[in-house]
């Protein structure tokens, strides 16, 4: 299955991998603005990340509501971020339905490991089979956490990237 042909509904929420359909505007917005781990993300950054991603969008009446990503290679590993609900679309399902429809894409089948970084949601990852890491000590990182903003000051120098 290809980015761009696959879309489920269900009721008034529709999800969809086409890249073309993300509203990029919106989800800038939510993620340079409101999701705590990428204040103040640059537009040139966030459109590079979209476009070499495997991305979800959920919509409502035409609109887009959430909106997730997972950088994979399709064949052995993903790593899911930037997840994000719109507010007023909380604690509906939305989140669950954007994430399941990522965990059963058919290009993600067989991966050995999926990751993600998350601060406060982990009972949210946890009914998808995501745990704890078992080995820390076997994960190493390179972080740089001034990368990918446009403000280069002030609270981004803090930020906790995810
Ligand atoms: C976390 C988030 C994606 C959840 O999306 P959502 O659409 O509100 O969640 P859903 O309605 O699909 O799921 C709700 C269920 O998940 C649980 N849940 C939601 N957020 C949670 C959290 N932060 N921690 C633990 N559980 C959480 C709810 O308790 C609820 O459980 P229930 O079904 O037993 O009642 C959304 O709140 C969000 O975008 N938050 C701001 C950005 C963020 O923190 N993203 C995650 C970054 S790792």
């Amino acid at each position: 299955m290809k980015d761009g042909e696959d879309e489920t509904t269900n009721g008034e929420v529709s999800i969809s991998f086409e890249l073309s359909r993300v509203d990029l505007d919106r989800v800038h917005g939510w993620l340079s603005r409101e999701a705590y781990w990428s204040p103040g993300l640059d537009r040139a950054v966030f459109e590079r990340a979209v476009a070499n991603s495997l991305v979800a969008s959920a919509f409502v009446d035409g609109g887009q509501v959430a909106f997730a990503r997972v950088v994979t290679d399709r064949a052995t590993y993903a790593w899911l971020c930037d997840v994000f609900v719109a507010e007023a679309a909380r604690g509906r399902g939305v989140g669950q339905r954007l994430v399941a429809a990522l965990i059963a894409h058919p290009d993600l089948q067989g991966l050995r490991r999926w990751s993600l970084r998350s601060r406060d949601a982990h009972g949210f990852y946890q009914r998808f089979g995501f745990t704890s890491v078992t080995a820390p000590e076997r994960f190493m990182e390179r972080h740089n956490p001034q990368a990918g903003a446009t403000r280069l000051d002030g609270p981004s120098l803090s930020r906790d990237l995810s």
